[in-house]
């Protein structure tokens, strides 16, 4: 994909931790661009919040990013440090977290964070700095925003508190959006509605998303790609109707076999059969081998990422192949 607006390459973030190292992100690369989805899917503890929180500079000790480079617009965001770094957090990159209150201040009123918000990167007046976050509400579905302006967060329902703080990643128009589960802890039907709208943005505004869930019932409403992960690493990536359809990995293969049925947008994913692997002690040899029905004597080895028909790769010595 040569309009990128985001590269990973090769990410690497560690945590120090008694008796050895914790590679909770281990060499992850994937790219999105202007205006896709992207849904980076796996089970608790792979390392999707860690990803993102890494691409945007907010690891902290124990922790620190011991690798790789995190393309924004060619600009490497590793290399950069508080000044600089805030000018494009924000601006040019934003999070939405999964509890909107990590964004939202609860003692004051919507208004005046979102006023602070644009003035943060925009020297504007207060009335106009009002203005942008009337539309950026509208553009997030809210339709009676002077209302809610005027609200303090506690007197918003889950759903518009989630809303809102998308409209505050939105703000600045940024080229990328990360977005780490923003409505797991929503009923279904809000759920679906916010993601119609995340869709519409995604296409009208350009801004790329980086959408992590665990659930795949999210990313096949949701994305355009897929990447899978599993104890730190990328282990299939590609477009999230093929990948869903004919998996590769045998952990994606798991993991579709384990949704029910007759889904529902928010049934969280079954277990996979096993245990996920303890991220402090995996050896050379492929972390899904435990779990694996496919799993060889070569599966000891570590896995070469095989790159597959349709743009499409498996970290697997053993990829499912689908004629
Ligand atoms: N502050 C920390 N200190 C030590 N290890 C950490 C720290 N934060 C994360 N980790 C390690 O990184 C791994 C990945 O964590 P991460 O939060 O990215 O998982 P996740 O995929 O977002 O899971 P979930 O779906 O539960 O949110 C964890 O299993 C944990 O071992
Ligand atoms: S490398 Fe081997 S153990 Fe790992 S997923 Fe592929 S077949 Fe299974
Ligand atoms: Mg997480």
């Amino acid at each position: 994909m040569s309009d990128a607006v985001l590269r990973v390459q090769d990410l690497r973030t560690e945590f120090a931790v008694r008796g050895g190292v914790v590679k909770a992100v281990d060499g992850v690369s994937f790219e999105v661009g202007r205006g896709r989805i992207l849904g980076l899917v796996g089970e608790s503890g792979s390392g999707k919040s860690v990803t993102a929180y890494s691409i945007l500079g907010l690891i902290e000790a124990p922790g620190r990013i011991a690798g790789g480079q995190v393309l924004l617009n060619g600009v490497d965001l590793t290399q950069l440090r508080g000044e600089a770094l805030r000018q494009i957090r924000g601006a040019q990159i934003a999070m939405v977290f999964q509890d909107p209150m990590m964004t939202l201040n609860p003692v004051l009123k919507v208004s005046t964070q979102m006023v602070a918000a644009v003035k943060a990167h925009d020297k504007v007046s207060t009335a106009e700095a009002l203005e942008r976050a009337g539309q950026a509400l509208v553009t997030v579905g809210i339709p009676s925003p002077q209302e809610r302006l005027d609200a303090y967060p506690h007197q918003l329902s889950g759903g518009m508190r989630q809303r809102v703080a998308i409209a505050i990643a939105l703000l600045h128009r940024p080229a990328v959006i990360l977005a780490d589960e923003p409505t797991t802890a929503l009923d279904v039907s809000i759920q679906g509605q916010i993601l119609a709208e995340v869709r519409r943005l995604a296409s009208e505004t350009g801004t790329a998303f980086v959408w992590v869930t665990h659930d795949l019932a999210v990313v096949s409403s949701l994305a355009d790609d897929i990447c899978v992960m599993y104890a730190g690493k990328i282990v299939e990536a590609g477009s999230a109707d093929a990948v869903m359809a004919e998996p590769h990995h045998p952990y994606t293969a798991g993991l579709l076999a384990s949704v029910p049925a007759e889904h529902e947008p928010g049934t969280r994913l079954q277990q996979v059969p096993g245990q996920a692997p303890s991220l402090a002690d995996l050896g050379q040899g492929c972390a899904f081998a435990p779990r694996c029905a496919k799993a060889s004597p070569v599966c000891n080895t570590p896995p070469p990422l095989q790159q597959l028909a349709n743009g499409r790769s498996a970290l697997c010595h053993h990829p499912i192949q689908w004629t």
